[in-house]
């Protein structure tokens, strides 16, 4: 089935996707956990912020080690979180608001719980199934290499015989071997038993973790995430990503309308993660070079020219993300407090102004700061236990939405219900319910700008009008946008004002753009 009134094939190349982190949306039946019918009884709330399809974190069976990103059964779906009915549900009720679906799909690991590790636990090294796994002997007493996890430690786990399996995440995501044909086989059937069920599409987590450097070589830095981003590791963005993209391309061009899929790959530069965007490959690959720079003309400037020059020559379009379930909320990373929400809110304009597609992550439209002071006693984190309990990890961005002024879960769950993490005082007014209906608030803002959006030429070149150290004014299409990061500035707009960030003077074709404001206007 595919979404009503949108029949564009291209659809994924200008739209809006809005992240469902699962646990946090809505809770249908009070356990403080929410569900799939959590999601379809808040669709509307979707639907009416103007987005055109929503990405759902995953969902399937689990011990919920990482919050779902440990999968036991990659064709199920968790009792916590419901049932296949639900998922079918789910889509059918999104498609009929004409939403898009894409749902998450983690081939990196497994988790331990899942069959295929329980098998090789007991199997004897060098059998077919410790083959699906990567378990080598040590080196000496020791691991067999100096991998690092990324949430702390080493990267391997020992097992009684003496052999070791690796996990770049928790020891309970024992990484899968992709040299290994089964693997291949299994994950395409995976892939179209979610696209069968109707699903449009796949965000691939992990995407440049799945082929390991040949030999497992030393890394040869004790800080290895730390250098993460700006150097190349054994294990992350090896060439053959590539070809295993490949034929999952060919799997999503299958169907009818073709479905499409959108890469979690942290390499080095724009250009790295161009690679995953190929023609025959994959149809995005999230922006995080956008989401790391700081609130800077110049540092965003050089994200936004970079990309764009690394995305066209491979024909993909641009993505731009601000916020997701990994890294700390940007209102706060902007500065916290007010600064950082009048940050946010002309972050908003810029972001929504770029040529290509948008992320957003549930709850920034309501303006939700990072959570810094959750209790330690409900962290549950795996970077909180693996850091030695040094590092908070991220449920700071993972409490559950406000809905509602009141209530004991503000309309995240049943009157009475508590959720997994305790939302703060002072929610209750940046609720969905408070803020609708309120001109000055974020949500409008949101609103009113996915509306406008609609208007611009879809696959229109940017054009740099003005700008300098502390000034971004470009044109989009039809559509003009200019972003002030330092003290009052006037600017040239050739066209009718559309929306502000802020309130701002206007005289004639001169605006004064207050710091930290954005603007946008038509262009005839
Ligand atoms: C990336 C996911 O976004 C994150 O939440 C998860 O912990 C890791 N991949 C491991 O699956």
């Amino acid at each position: 089935m595919s979404p009503t009134g949108a029949t564009d094939p291209r659809w994924w190349r200008h739209a809006v996707i809005y992240q469902v982190y699962v646990r946090s949306f809505a809770d249908s039946d009070g356990d403080g956990i929410g569900d799939l019918p959590g999601i379809r009884s808040r669709l509307g709330h979707l639907a009416r912020l103007g987005v055109d399809a929503l990405w759902i974190t995953p969902f399937y069976p689990s011990p919920m080690a990482d919050g779902g990103y440990d999968v036991a059964d990659p064709r199920g779906v968790d009792p916590v979180f419901g049932t296949l009915d639900d998922a079918r549900g789910l889509v059918a009720d999104a498609h009929s608001l004409g939403l898009r679906v894409i749902v998450d799909i983690v081939p990196n690991h497994t988790s331990a719980a899942h069959p295929w590790f329980q098998e090789a636990l007991t199997a004897a090294p060098g059998s077919p199934e410790r083959g699906r796994y990567l378990f080598r002997p040590g080196r000496g007493d020791g691991p067999p290499n100096d991998w690092e996890s990324v949430f702390g430690g080493p990267a391997w786990t020992g097992v009684a015989d003496g052999e070791w399996y690796l996990h770049l995440f928790d020891a309970s995501q024992p990484d899968v071997d992709w040299s290994t044909p089964e693997v291949r086989t299994e994950y395409l059937a995976v892939l179209r038993f979610w696209l069968d069920l109707g699903v449009d599409g796949f965000r691939i987590d992990v995407a440049h973790g799945l082929v390991k450097a040949d030999g497992l070589p030393d890394a040869g830095d004790s800080d290895q995430h730390g250098v993460a981003v700006t150097q190349r590791l054994p294990y992350f963005d090896q060439e053959g990503v590539h070809e295993i993209y490949r034929s999952w391309r060919a799997v999503l061009d299958s169907y009818s309308p073709p479905r499409v899929a959108v890469a979690e790959a942290w390499t080095r530069d724009p250009a790295r993660t161009a690679r995953y965007v190929r023609p025959d490959e994959l149809h995005q690959a999230f922006n995080f070079h956008y989401l790391r720079a700081d609130w800077s003309a110049t540092d965003l400037r050089a994200v936004i020219v970079g990309t764009l020059a690394a995305t066209s020559p491979v024909g993909a379009p641009a993505t731009w993300v601000l916020s997701n379930h990994d890294v700390q909320r940007h209102v706060t990373r902007y500065g916290d407090g007010p600064l950082g929400l009048r940050r946010a809110r002309a972050a908003l304009l810029l972001t929504l102004a770029l040529p290509g597609s948008v992320y957003l992550y549930q709850g920034e439209e309501l303006g939700l700061p990072e959570v810094l002071d959750l209790p330690e006693s409900v962290l549950q984190d795996p970077i909180w236990r693996r850091s030695g309990f040094t590092e908070r990890g991220r449920d700071g961005c993972r409490v559950p939405i406000p809905w509602t002024r009141e209530g004991s879960a503000l309309g995240f769950g049943p009157s009475g219900s508590r959720p997994w993490l305790p939302q703060p005082d002072g929610w209750s007014e940046l609720s969905v319910e408070a803020q609708t209906g309120d001109p000055r608030s974020l949500l409008e803002l949101y609103r009113t700008a996915l509306r406008l959006r609609r208007d611009v030429t879809p696959e229109a070149d940017l054009e740099w009008l003005e700008s300098g150290p502390e000034l971004l004014v470009f044109r989009h299409g039809n559509l003009g946008c200019a972003v002030n990061f330092g003290p009052a500035a006037e600017v040239t707009v050739s066209g009718p004002l559309l929306l502000t960030s802020e309130q701002c003077e206007v005289d004639g074709t001169n605006l004064l753009l207050p710091q930290d404001t954005a603007a946008w206007w038509s262009i005839p």
